[in-house]
């Protein structure tokens, strides 16, 4: 894990309140894996609050930099959009664990909405010359929540749908997952709670889905327990800290609340 204070090399918007962030790190990336998420300083006025955990999009090795993916949400994602190319940010990295990959598996499906997109894309980036067949269910709400130009290099079948049919399945991600009929050996899964909580009310067990799990974040390193949530396991229910024994869990030991 690294405390590093890293540029800014660009910060552009895809999509109305839709940004990609880049930043230029010192360290050798080439072990990032995805899943696993970063702690960042998105005002660089303000050293004293909390650094927000955000998931790691992408790296770009040739530039050695790290790419994430956030949405206008409240203060901080806000101030982070002003942050311009040639800034420095502090930076906590890499936290929490990977997507868990069997190579043996041939087909995979990534099902997610929202912000949730980001480990997903970065985990198809990473499997691209695997030769698995990736299956992508991503949802929004409308049309511009799906950041049609950020999806664009990746290379799996992208399933989209809209709440409101202006793109793709009318529906969510999750009812346009089980409306395919497509099967998986594997799932993957990031989003909001609502959604994963539907998908694990409706998968029967046969297949194993990961679920990268966001919770509200303090120390990011499991110091604070302030992110624990609720796992089940063979005989107990645990309070597990999603940023140090997560965020990757296995869906169906995940006890959602909210
Ligand atoms: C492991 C992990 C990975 C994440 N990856 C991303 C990512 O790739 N891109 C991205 O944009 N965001 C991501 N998030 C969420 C991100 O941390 C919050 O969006 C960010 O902290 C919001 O900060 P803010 O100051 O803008 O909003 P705040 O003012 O802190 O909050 C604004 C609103 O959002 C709600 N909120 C804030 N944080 C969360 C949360 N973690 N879960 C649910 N509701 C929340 C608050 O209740 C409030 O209503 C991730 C969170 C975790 C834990
Ligand atoms: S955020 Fe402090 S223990 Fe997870």
């Amino acid at each position: 894990m690294h405390f590093e204070r890293c540029t800014v090399t660009a910060n552009e918007e895809y999509g109305p309140g839709h940004w990609v962030i880049s930043l230029r790190s010192g360290q050798d990336l080439s072990g990032i894996q995805a899943g696993e998420f970063l702690n960042l300083q998105c005002d660089p006025e303000d050293s004293w609050s909390l650094l927000r955990p955000l998931s790691i999009l992408g790296v770009d090795l040739a530039a050695n930099t790290m790419l994430v993916y956030y949405k206008h949400l409240g203060r901080m994602s806000r101030a982070l959009s002003s942050v311009q190319a040639g800034e420095a940010l502090n930076v906590l990295f890499p936290l929490g664990g990977r997507f868990p990959v069997d190579m043996s598996h041939r087909r995979i499906a990534l099902i997610g909405g929202g912000v949730g997109l980001a480990p997903l894309l970065f985990l198809a980036k990473q499997l691209e010359d695997s030769g698995m067949e990736i299956d992508a269910y991503f949802g929004g709400a409308s049309k511009p929540d799906l950041v049609l130009r950020m999806l664009e290099p990746y290379n799996c079948n992208m399933i989209l749908s809209t709440d409101d049919g202006s793109h793709g399945y009318r529906g969510n991600c999750v009812d346009c997952y089980f409306d395919s009929g497509r099967s998986h050996d594997a799932i993957y899964t990031c989003g909001p709670n609502p959604m994963m909580n539907a998908l694990k009310a409706r998968l029967d067990g046969s297949v194993p889905c990961w679920a990268s799990l966001e919770e509200y974040m303090a120390c990011g390193v499991g110091a604070c327990l302030g992110c624990a949530t609720h796992i089940d396991n063979a005989d107990k229910r645990a309070n597990e800290t999603v940023c140090k024994k997560g965020p990757v869990f296995d869906l169906s030991k995940v006890v959602f609340h909210h």
